[in-house]
């Protein structure tokens, strides 16, 4: 089963912000959505660009290269071009400390 890493303090990650974590060679998106955290793979189903690089619009985030959007909840597109989700990963907080594990391949 995979570990849970610690990615950022509570208070280092505010509602509206987002930061990029490596966990195990992937790049996730950490997400404060309006005091609710959540973490998307950072890799854009449509062509392969980061989605942290774009910005978060209306409960989604959009990629800038061609301004996909995904559902930052669920990883659900809400606006092409994509077509495919991206995935999404558990995340906890502990002690104070943001945790996110990928546990794709438990
Ligand atoms: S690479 Fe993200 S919308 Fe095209």
């Amino acid at each position: 089963m995979s570990d849970w890493i610690n990615a950022v303090a509570e208070t280092d990650l505010l509602p509206g912000q987002h930061i990029v974590v490596e966990v195990e060679d992937a790049a996730i998106l950490l997400v404060n959505l309006d005091g609710e955290y959540y973490a998307l793979e950072d890799i854009c189903t449509h062509d392969g660009s980061e989605i942290s690089s774009g910005c978060m619009v209306d409960g989604s985030f959009e990629c800038p290269r061609h301004g996909a959007r995904f559902d930052i909840k669920t990883g659900e597109v809400t606006a092409p071009p994509a077509y495919e989700p991206v995935d999404t990963f558990p995340v906890q907080v502990t002690d104070g400390i943001v945790q996110v594990r990928d546990d794709r391949w438990d």
